[in-house]
């Protein structure tokens, strides 16, 4: 201090041209001779230093949701009076501004209360501009990371308020009395963000009674209030995951003998996982709102669940009839003639006629095979009769008339028993004709029944995922 006091002395002897400077010189000299820059500047008896603070935005680097982090470019702007550092302009050459490092001088010692970085970032590195009234202005660019409670409940449509809290650490408010320098921030500098809109930047100014001290301790908060851009989630997030979900609707219309109808669920169950995945990677993990994208996601993924599910059951009862099952009269009843005229599928109108056996051709069948039995029955009577006879009289002497007779009467019977057995397997072979079409008959029902039954869960699931979507996006955007 000694020497520049000296060099400049000499300076302004010596060197009386360049009087400009040496006047600066002078004036530094004169206002730093006895000035302690560690010491708050008391001037007017107990009346605290008045230190207002302003904050304009520049940019927003990042908002950190899962870890509840924003940071920000600000530009800081304090301003208070300092009495020891005034001077008469007049007296120095009409200098009525200096600037100088701020290391030189007193400095409130601003704090940011929940700050994450290691403090205000470049409080000491700028110069400040000192009027000849002893009014400090400091305006210096810094980087604020301040932690952010971030509430997900409504995004991708989400607005959130991060205050950032500044008060002197030191001196309580009856020695710095910190208020704000206007209504509200400053964003005329804004340069505009990706991810978020600001809307506002509120000031609040809070006076603290804390449990130490009776002294009240005065704080500013500034508000940023931030809008999300949703473009960017609804276009990667929402719309997937709607689609995804639609394409379950398709394992519906699938056709049972395809065979894809599970591992068709299945895969939009998967994909939806590693969609959840992704939106759990976005958000915070926090357990106190839970996002309603979150549930939408759940919801599918409830939905999709179910769906494979309902597959499960439709395949269940499109194989039920292999097993020769019939359907149960009222099941049949409720499916065929009351659900699915109601969702439309081609049921058989003349279901009860197609089920009972058609009762013609069994019975024309049967009244024939009566016929032939009766006439076999009648020749068997005649061929005994004739037997009896021949037992009695002329047994020896028409032994060979009787012989051959007997044979062709043996031959008839062997054609008949040869017929009747034709018969018997003609029938077997109309039965086994008959139980088979019916078979088929069940199959293809049971088939039906299924495809009603698909049918109905297909509407139910359109209807359930349209009624959650419309919910959760009325929900979310009307916040
Ligand atoms: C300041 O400089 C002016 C010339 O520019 C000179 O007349 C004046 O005496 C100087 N004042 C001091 C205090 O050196
Ligand atoms: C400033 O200096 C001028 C000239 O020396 C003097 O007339 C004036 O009264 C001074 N002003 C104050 C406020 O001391
Ligand atoms: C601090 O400043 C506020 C607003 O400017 C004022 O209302 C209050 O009285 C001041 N407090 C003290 C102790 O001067
Ligand atoms: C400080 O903020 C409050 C509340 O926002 C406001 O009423 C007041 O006018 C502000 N002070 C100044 C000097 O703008």
């Amino acid at each position: 201090m000694d020497s520049i006091y000296t060099f400049g002395l000499l300076s302004c002897l010596l060197f009386q041209g360049v009087a400009g400077k040496v006047n600066v010189s002078a004036l530094m000299t004169h206002l730093f001779a006895n000035y302690h820059d560690d010491i708050r500047p008391v001037c007017d008896g107990n009346k605290p230093i008045e230190v207002r603070i302003g904050l304009a935005l520049r940019q927003i680097i990042e908002l950190n949701e899962p870890k509840q982090l924003l940071q920000i470019n600000a530009w800081l702007r304090w301003s208070w009076e300092d009495c020891n550092l005034m001077w008469n302009a007049s007296e120095f050459d009409s200098i009525d501004n200096l600037i100088v490092p701020v290391t030189k001088v007193w400095i409130p010692d601003i704090t940011l209360y929940d700050n994450a970085g290691s403090t205000v970032e470049g409080v000491k590195d700028y110069r400040l501009s000192i009027g000849s009234s002893g009014s400090m202005a400091y305006n210096f660019p810094t980087v604020i990371t301040s932690l952010c409670q971030v509430d997900v409940t409504y995004f991708p449509f989400d607005t959130q308020t991060c205050s950032l809290t500044f008060g002197s650490w030191a001196y309580h408010g009856l020695q710095l009395n910190i208020t704000n320098r206007s209504v509200s921030g400053d964003l005329t500098s804004f340069v505009s963000n990706v991810e978020w809109d600001v809307k506002a930047i509120n000031i609040v100014r809070h006076v603290i009674y804390y449990g130490c001290c009776p002294e009240p301790y005065p704080d500013v908060t500034f508000r940023i209030v931030l809008d999300r851009k949703p473009l960017f989630y609804l276009l990667n997030l929402m719309f997937p995951c709607m689609l995804i979900t639609s394409v379950a609707c398709l394992g519906f219309l699938l056709p049972p003998d395809s065979g894809e109808k599970v591992s068709l669920e299945i895969t939009v169950l998967l994909s939806l996982a590693v969609f959840l995945l992704v939106v759990s990677e976005t958000l915070p993990p926090s357990s106190e709102s839970f996002p309603y994208i979150g549930v939408y996601f759940l919801c599918a993924m409830f939905l999709v669940s179910v769906s494979c599910l309902m597959t499960v059951v439709v395949l269940n009862l499109h194989y039920k009839g292999n097993h020769g099952k019939e359907i149960p009269k009222i099941v049949r009843h409720i499916f065929f003639d009351v659900l699915g005229k109601l969702v439309r599928v081609k049921t058989p109108q003349k279901s009860n006629a197609s089920v009972s056996p058609s009762p013609t051709t069994p019975k024309i069948i049967e009244v024939q095979a009566f016929d032939f039995e009766r006439k076999t029955n009648g020749l068997e009577n005649v061929k005994q009769n004739r037997k009896k006879s021949d037992d009695t009289t002329m047994y020896e002497n028409n032994k060979n008339s009787i012989s051959t007779d007997s044979d062709s009467i043996l031959n008839a019977s062997e054609f008949i028993h040869i017929l009747r057995k034709q018969l018997d397997s003609l029938s077997k072979i109309e039965r086994f004709m008959r139980d088979h079409s019916k078979w088929e008959e069940n199959v293809a029902e049971w088939q039906l029944l299924g495809q009603v039954v698909d049918r109905i869960f297909l509407i139910f699931f359109i209807l359930i995922s349209f009624i959650t979507t419309i919910t959760i996006f009325v929900q979310t955007s009307s916040n």
